[in-house]
């Protein structure tokens, strides 16, 4: 039996990733938890609603903890289950971008593992498994390219959150979709990657597929590609996480390939600089991820909010970034400070 500490219940990963321990009988829920909403009907033998997510792991002890908290929020959690051995079936990609470097230490330190739930880093680390890093020539990371996929800045001016929210091929939380449609989320997946496998980033590309059947691809020295196909369904790769190193059945229908379309195309980074940005911010490393998670954090949550409009939200971040010395921190508290200290950037 393996205990699942699931953080970020109420959320879109955290319902389909109860619908995956139901219908796992080796899966039992330890412990769930919300940031603010009630955790009615939800079978857990701790849960907790706000509050220090670490306590709540202390007292739960978990085999694996699913960190699907959305955002900066999720770091303590990750830091935890690395630190204490833990494994890591982590959605929250908010907090390796954030924290890299020191989740990579509390790994070292603690030996967690960690099992990526982010379709494509699920699909990179399927086509990883067994290789050595000598055989990897890089990596391809695949998006969809959003609901304002082909449009010109012009035809941006005027968006609103809803026409953002339209997103072509998944079903997500809200800010995770705003950042689908800004290409800040295949930013933060590239910054993801990057301390995923340890690959530097001009050996990570990103193409787009619009229909979100190929997850992602490795290329091999030899020439030879290995990509993860599918239809795009967060619970396969929540079940991977889940019961790795095993394969459950999930309730999926097979793949038709007779209704296929595989087309490619390179994305448009002048429309939507945030991909670029990101690359950019993970090259120049230290505290500017961090940086670039929070001020993205709050420019989505102003655009939400109608108060900023959607071609300004990589303009905040830029500020943000230009206004920070990106020293690397030196603990969690560094860390927060500068988290903090990002999201004072004045918005509209
Ligand atoms: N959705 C997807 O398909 C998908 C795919 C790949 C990766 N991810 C990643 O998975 C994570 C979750 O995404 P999502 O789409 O599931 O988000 P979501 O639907 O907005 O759910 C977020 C969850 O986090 C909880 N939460 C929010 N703020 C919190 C806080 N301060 N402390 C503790 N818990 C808090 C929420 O609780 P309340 O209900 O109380 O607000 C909710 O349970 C994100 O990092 C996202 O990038 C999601």
């Amino acid at each position: 039996m393996k205990r699942v500490a699931l953080l970020g219940a109420t959320g879109s990963i955290g319902r389909q990733a109860i619908e995956i321990v139901e219908a796992h009988p080796d899966l039992e829920l330890c412990a769930a938890s919300s940031g603010s909403s009630p955790l009615d009907g939800i079978a857990a033998e701790h849960t907790q609603v706000g509050g220090d997510l670490t306590e709540l792991l202390d007292r739960s002890r978990p085999d694996v903890v699913l960190n699907a908290v959305v955002g900066f929020a999720g770091i303590h959690a990750t830091l935890w289950a690395l630190e204490n051995g833990v494994d890591l079936a982590l959605a929250n990609k908010e907090s390796l971008v954030a924290a890299g470097e020191l989740a990579l230490e509390a790994q070292r330190r603690g030996g967690g593992r960690i099992l990526p739930v982010d379709s494509e880093h699920s699909a990179l680390f399927q086509c990883l498994e067994g290789r050595t890093a000598e055989q990897v020539d890089s990596l391809v990371l695949t998006g969809s390219g959003g609901p304002f996929r082909g449009r010109v800045r012009d035809e941006l001016t005027a968006v609103t959150p809803e026409d953002a929210l339209a997103h072509p091929t998944w079903r997500m939380g809200p800010k995770i979709t705003i950042d689908s449609a800004t290409l800040a989320n295949k930013g933060l997946e590239l910054i993801e990657a990057h301390f995923l496998f340890d690959v530097p980033y001009d050996r990570i590309e990103v193409v787009l597929q619009p229909t979100s059947i190929v997850h992602s691809l490795v290329r091999f020295r030899d020439g030879a590609m290995l990509a993860h196909l599918g239809y795009p369904d967060m619970r396969v790769p929540i079940s991977y996480a889940l019961t790795y190193p095993e394969r459950a059945a999930t309730p999926l229908a097979p793949l038709d390939f007779t209704s296929l379309t595989l087309a490619f195309e390179a994305p448009d980074t002048e429309t939507f600089p945030m991909l670029a940005l990101a690359r950019e911010t993970g090259e120049k490393g230290g505290t500017y991820p961090c940086v670039f998670n929070a001020a993205n954090e709050v420019a989505v949550a102003a655009f939400l909010e109608g108060r900023l409009a959607f071609l300004e939200i990589p303009e905040v971040v830029g500020d943000a970034l230009a206004r920070a010395d990106g020293s690397p921190a030196r603990d969690l508290d560094d860390l927060v400070e500068v988290d903090r200290a990002a999201r004072a950037i004045p918005v509209a």
